[in-house]
């Protein structure tokens, strides 16, 4: 049997936030109602939902940004919270809410990723401009302020710094919205390359279907923080009767909402 690169069994999270005027009631927001999902080494998984489903949330959590509120979570044989080091080590993550140093040059950000991992700097240096080059960003950027550059660029500069310490497991929080159609399909040759030259283990999120159905061998859905649905895109497309991934799409998130209309009725 395969080993498993993500174990996630009933991971909960609720956000409580300040309401009101006063700000004195406090609504709580559950983003994950108990997420079982199981990603093999090897494999890559394509997270898809609506907005606000939880996506991102699921995320950050497995990228230990955000502690879960409940459940069980082991990432390649290590728990979270427990092996948070563990896990910061061998996980990359990409996403457009990226932390750089916005007054620092691309290559002070991605040399002081390389450092941190203890890469010597010419090594680092060539293969964070290799990458970028690949990506079609052109290196002459590369002493530009991230601040000055446009919000496309530093998305590769993110992809970079993520691909540099050569991570077992990417998690890519939708790693090509923003990018121009080229800039696009660059990045997922890039990740399919990676893939097969690395056996990199792939969990992303996406609003392309196209992109899902190209890059992962399987697909979960993702409504009001539940998993509504998984499988191949072909066994999907079976289960929903549809001929195409939107279909199943719209059909699985249009039936959570009439669930959910249905819970607020009987109450
Ligand atoms: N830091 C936070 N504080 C409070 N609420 C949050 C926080 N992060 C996310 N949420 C809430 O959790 C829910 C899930 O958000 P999340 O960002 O995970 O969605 P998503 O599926 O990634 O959406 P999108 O497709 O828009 O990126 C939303 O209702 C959001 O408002
Ligand atoms: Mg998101």
């Amino acid at each position: 049997m395969p080993s498993l690169a993500i174990r996630v069994q009933n991971v909960k999270k609720v956000f409580r936030k300040r309401n009101g005027l006063l700000r004195r009631k406090i609504r709580e927001e559950h983003a994950l109602k108990g997420i079982t999902l199981e990603v093999r080494e090897g494999e890559a998984y394509g997270l898809l939902g609506p907005n606000g489903s939880g996506k991102s949330t699921l995320i950050r959590i497995l990228s230990t940004l955000l502690l879960a509120d409940g459940g069980d979570i082991e990432i390649l044989g290590f728990r979270l919270p427990e092996h948070e080091r563990e896990v910061r080590e061998r996980v990359g993550r990409v996403s457009v809410d990226a932390a750089f140093y916005k007054k620092l040059s691309a290559r002070e950000n991605l040399l002081y990723t390389a450092f941190l991992y203890g890469f010597e700097k010419p090594d680092a240096e060539r293969k964070a401009l290799d990458i970028l080059k690949r990506l079609g960003q052109d290196a002459s950027r590369f002493d530009d302020p991230l601040e000055e550059m446009s919000r496309g660029m530093q998305q590769k500069v993110s992809i970079a710094r993520a691909l540099l310490v050569n991570p077992p497991l990417l998690l890519l929080d939708e790693p090509t919205t923003g990018l121009d159609p080229k800039s696009k399909q660059e990045v997922q040759r890039f990740i399919e390359d990676l893939r097969r030259r690395e056996g990199t283990t792939i969990l992303l999120t996406t609003h392309d279907m196209d992109e899902a159905e190209r890059l992962c061998d399987r697909i979960g859905i993702l409504t009001r923080g539940q998993l509504v649905a998984e499988g191949t895109s072909e066994e999907l497309k079976s289960q929903a009767g549809a001929d195409n991934l939107e279909a199943v799409f719209l059909k699985m998130v249009g039936e959570s909402f009439e669930e959910a209309e249905k819970e607020v009725t009987v109450e």
